[in-house]
């Protein structure tokens, strides 16, 4: 599975646009602000009344945490942050975190089980011991955790203590992820981060011997003064650290949304071609130290959960990126948390604020999210199958469904028929497969699939697809 392929310049130019990632679908930024809290109470009130334990043998939900807390502000980051070192933010945001959990817990009616627990950022590790003790305390204390099978978190390594990994660790946790991005000094100089190769090994080794299952490593491409001959001496000192998976993430350039990505000229920013190459290289090495391909920008080793999970089809994609699906629903907590409820996506605000203020009212912060149509849940499986399989059953997935795929789609498939000439991907009757150059362009096929595509106009929501 590991074929690689070069995208050709004309390829890159034609098909090198603005598009969706699609850690969901329909795309967050398409979502209402007609869904609220009373929505995402109702939906966890029909999940209370669901039998337990399900007879699929998934959880209840997973539980995504929120932590938006970091020291300092890397320039380059799309994420959901709060910039302080005041100690005073954190206790109100366990405070507020609490009375979040007690509303999930009561609008569910009974105590739902958790198949597995992921906390995020913002730099999780930015709680101290006593507070990381604290907030597991807190869900504990409300959900069921007998069944979870994986405990993971997002670390910055720079403010991660050897004595935070042995709590978390001693608290079941075995999946870390170490924000990377570049070691090169003038590419962290440019994005404001401080992180030596010797800091970010030393954590690694010590999650390694104290028995951390899966160590991942979050690199970007296509970050200002990036080179390929940094980039290049970056996996390698990754590899010496002996990781299980790395996500590969194109620097998504969104300064409309994050201020602070303005301060990059477009000149110190990687063009298209070398973006391309930078991670034709990442893909090349990694093949070559014996990581298979998942997706479009994560990389496991075959002993890993994320390559086992394809073969079982537990793969999924959510807006972590792409992850083993433990559970049947996905629960989002803090601020710009988002949840996937069946056919229901609900966000919390994004600004702490506005969060505090909307848990202190209402319990539940839910500030935007979508609700499914049948037609909607459908594309949904197609584009999933697309990124996760990098292929769609139409028959299975039209079956699922109670439609003919073929007719249902006729339109969709006319369509990609030049994609078909170019080499993207081959259809078959019901059958669509990405080839090895099609990987690369997955977001563009699976944007066939979605008619917002048809009719943005020129909006600017989303970042390059290549
Ligand atoms: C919350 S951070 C990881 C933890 C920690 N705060 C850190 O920076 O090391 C999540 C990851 O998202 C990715 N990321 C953030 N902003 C991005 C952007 N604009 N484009 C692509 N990836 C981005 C980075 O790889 C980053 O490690």
């Amino acid at each position: 599975m590991n074929a690689m392929a070069t995208i050709a310049d004309a390829l890159l130019d034609k098909y090198g646009r603005q598009g969706p990632r699609y850690t969901s679908y329909p795309p967050a930024p398409a979502w209402s602000e007609g869904i609220g809290a009373t929505d995402l109470a109702a939906r966890l009130a029909e999940i209370g009344r669901e039998p337990a334990p399900p007879a699929d043998g998934l959880a209840d939900a997973e539980l995504y945490v929120h932590i938006p807390f970091c020291a300092r502000l890397c320039t380059f980051c799309g994420c959901h942050t709060f910039i302080t070192r005041e100690r005073d933010p954190v206790v109100r945001w366990l405070a507020t975190l609490e009375r979040e959990a007690d509303a999930v817990a009561r609008a569910a009616g009974r105590r739902l089980s958790i198949g597995g627990l992921h906390l995020g950022g913002g730099t999780p590790t930015h709680l101290d011991l006593e507070q990381l003790a604290q907030l597991l305390d807190l869900l504990e204390a409300r959900f069921d955790f007998a069944a979870c099978r994986e405990r993971g978190l997002e670390v910055h390594p720079r403010v991660t203590s050897v004595a935070q990994l042995d709590l978390l660790r001693a608290r079941g946790f075995d999946r870390l992820s170490m924000g990377v991005q570049d070691l090169t000094p003038e590419v962290q100089a440019a994005i404001h981060r401080d992180q030596t190769a010797d800091e970010t090994a030393a954590l690694a080794a010590h999650a390694r011997a104290t028995g951390w299952r899966s160590l991942n490593v979050d690199l970007v491409y296509g970050l200002p003064r990036q080179t390929l001959a940094g980039f290049a001496r970056t996996i390698e000192q990754v590899l010496a650290m002996g990781v299980d998976r790395l996500a590969v993430y194109g620097y998504a350039h969104v300064p409309w949304l994050k201020r602070q990505q303005g301060a990059f000229t477009e000149s110190a920013l990687p063009d298209p071609r070398l973006r391309r190459d930078l991670l034709e290289l990442a893909r090349a090495r990694l093949a070559d130290a014996g990581f298979e391909s998942i997706g479009f920008d994560h990389f496991a080793r075959p002993t890993d959960r994320l390559f086992t999970a394809r073969a079982a089809g537990s793969l999924t994609r959510t807006f972590m990126g792409f992850t083993v699906r433990h559970a049947r629903n996905l629960i989002g907590l803090g601020p710009s948390a988002i949840g996937e409820l069946g056919p229901l996506y609900a966000q919390n605000e994004p600004a702490l604020a506005a969060w505090e203020q909307a848990v202190a009212a209402r319990g539940l912060a839910t500030r935007r999210g979508w609700r499914l149509s049948a037609d909607e849940a459908l594309r949904r499986d197609v584009i999933r199958a697309l990124l996760c399989e990098l292929a769609v059953d139409g028959a299975a997935i039209g079956a699922r469904h109670g439609v003919d795929f073929r007719d249902h789609f006729a339109r969709e498939l006319a369509a990609l028929r030049e994609m078909v000439t170019d080499g993207l991907l081959v259809v078959a009757g019901a059958r669509l497969e990405l080839t090895a150059v099609g990987r690369h362009l997955a977001r563009n096929v699976a944007m066939a699939f979605d008619p917002a595509q048809h009719e943005a106009g020129g909006v600017k929501r989303y970042s390059a697809t290549v």
